[in-house]
């Protein structure tokens, strides 16, 4: 068996241009979807992530704002911005880029975002909707593997999908939305005693650890469909992922490469949800006129 790969980059694309017929079509409402960035200090990952988030939003007819914001930024002056865009309907969806400097309590910054424009899915409101299966806004990189998944038509109705890694990010959301799709889920961690005698018994495996070739052939089930959401630099610089690709590929059914996997789908997820706010507002905008 050699694994087919899903191609991210591909997908992300054909998902953009679906967003920009959208957004073409929300222009009727006499705006553009907005969606705000805010970058605090100068982490150079961030710095290169954020830059990448607005350029999307520019190319797909979103419109967008990136505040920068000085890392000695008193925690209540951030509070206070988040609150002015909150209330402004120019804004639909407000992403503040992680991490955070140490003196600011990142968990108090989400939470101050308005569960509708909670475009990252990181609340404890857009977490807690995920977990009881309601609507809201679910985290960019577990809906981009979902999207992966169906890309290849696989239903993951009846299988066992284990998922490696319990961020709140990544791990915990994937978990639910696995769980959602009726799949039978296992959530290994750093305290799992044997994680191969759980990966080996896996029809869809999802490694999210950040840690480079923690999951190789010998762990992976013929035929398994294997996504990797690894960012991880090896000793070259070279980015590469969780999965030992050389080793995975010749058993796996189909395999996400890094890069241009995963990576590129969370990017266009982050545009479908402030398409979603928006043309959510806007319903919203309507029942309040026809009131
Ligand atoms: N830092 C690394 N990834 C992310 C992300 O997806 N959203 C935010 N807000 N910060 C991040």
């Amino acid at each position: 068996m050699t694994a087919r790969l899903i191609d991210g980059n591909a997908l992300a694309a054909s998902i953009r241009a679906d967003v920009a017929r959208r957004a073409a079509a929300f222009a009727a409402h006499g705006r553009k979807p907005g969606l705000a960035v805010i970058l605090v200090g100068e982490n150079p990952a961030s710095q290169v992530y954020v830059r990448h988030k607005v350029k999307d939003c520019e190319e797909s007819g979103l419109y967008s704002v990136l505040e920068r914001h000085d890392a000695s930024i008193a925690e209540a002056a951030l509070l206070a911005r988040i609150a002015a865009l909150n209330a402004d309907p120019a804004i639909d969806g407000i992403l503040v880029q992680l991490p955070l400097p140490p003196h600011i309590d990142a968990g108090k910054v989400i939470e101050a975002i308005a569960p509708d424009k909670d475009v990252d899915g990181f609340s404890i409101a857009s977490a807690g909707a995920l977990m009881i299966g309601r609507p809201g806004f679910r985290a960019c990189t577990p809906y981009g593997c979902m999207k992966m998944l169906e890309s290849i038509a696989c239903d993951p109705r009846g299988k066992h999908a284990v998922v490696i890694g319990r961020s709140n990010i990544v791990g915990k959301p994937m978990a639910m939305l696995l769980l959602q799709a009726n799949a039978t889920v296992t959530i290994c961690h750093s305290a799992t005693p044997d994680l191969a005698h759980h990966t080996r018994d896996a029809d869809i495996v999802v490694a999210a650890v950040g840690r480079i070739g923690m999951l190789d052939g010998a762990m992976v089930k013929p035929g398994a469909v294997v996504i990797d959401v690894g960012m991880n630099r090896d000793a070259d610089g070279k980015l590469c992922g969780d999965v030992d690709f050389a080793s995975v590929a010749p058993v796996a059914g189909f395999l996400t490469p890094v890069p241009g996997g995963v990576g590129p789908m969370t990017r266009a997820m982050l545009l479908v949800n402030t398409l979603e706010a928006a043309e959510r507002a806007a319903r919203n905008a309507h029942t309040a006129r026809a009131r």
